[in-house]
């Protein structure tokens, strides 16, 4: 089974959006890179992304039958969304949450993440490399 590679909202702006925060990769760069790295571990990827709430909690529902791990970065939906949360707790697969800026050296109401509770691992401020690392994590993961 692939990975599912989730990104939240305004990801779809990244290269463009806040630069000196996020970096100068756009979202189709990073999906490049996480699928390379992913087929060095033999695994495809499943890579979306959504500025809507709903979205991406049918997709994270549809991992529980077809995908064998989740690497999400849910952005802003972090700081606010049980129902991802909750989606991701029900999911029964390996959960590597990511941040591309260190959240916890920011504004304090991006410090708690209502997804951290329910992911398995966690990387913040690793840039856009949080990615590669967070699949070589899942790769590991998904083999146990
Ligand atoms: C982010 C951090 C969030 O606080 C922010 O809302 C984002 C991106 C990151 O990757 O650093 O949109 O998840």
């Amino acid at each position: 089974l692939p990975l599912l590679v989730l990104n939240g909202p305004n990801l779809n702006l990244l290269g463009t959006r806040e630069p000196e925060i996020y970096g100068s990769d756009t979202l189709d760069d990073v999906r490049s890179r996480t699928e390379a790295r992913a087929a060095g571990h033999g695994l495809a990827v499943d890579f979306r992304q959504s500025n809507h709430e709903g979205e991406l909690v049918d997709w994270i529902q549809e991992a529980r039958t077809s995908h064998a791990g989740i690497l999400i970065n849910p952005a802003a939906y972090s700081h606010t969304s049980v129902a991802i949360r909750d989606a991701l707790s029900a999911v029964g697969r390996p959960i590597v949450e990511v941040h591309i800026s260190n959240i916890h050296r920011r504004e304090p109401f991006r410090h708690h993440s209502h997804v951290s509770a329910v992911a398995d691992a966690v990387i913040a401020g690793a840039g856009v490399l949080g990615y590669e690392l967070g699949v070589d994590w899942l790769a590991a993961a998904v083999r146990r």
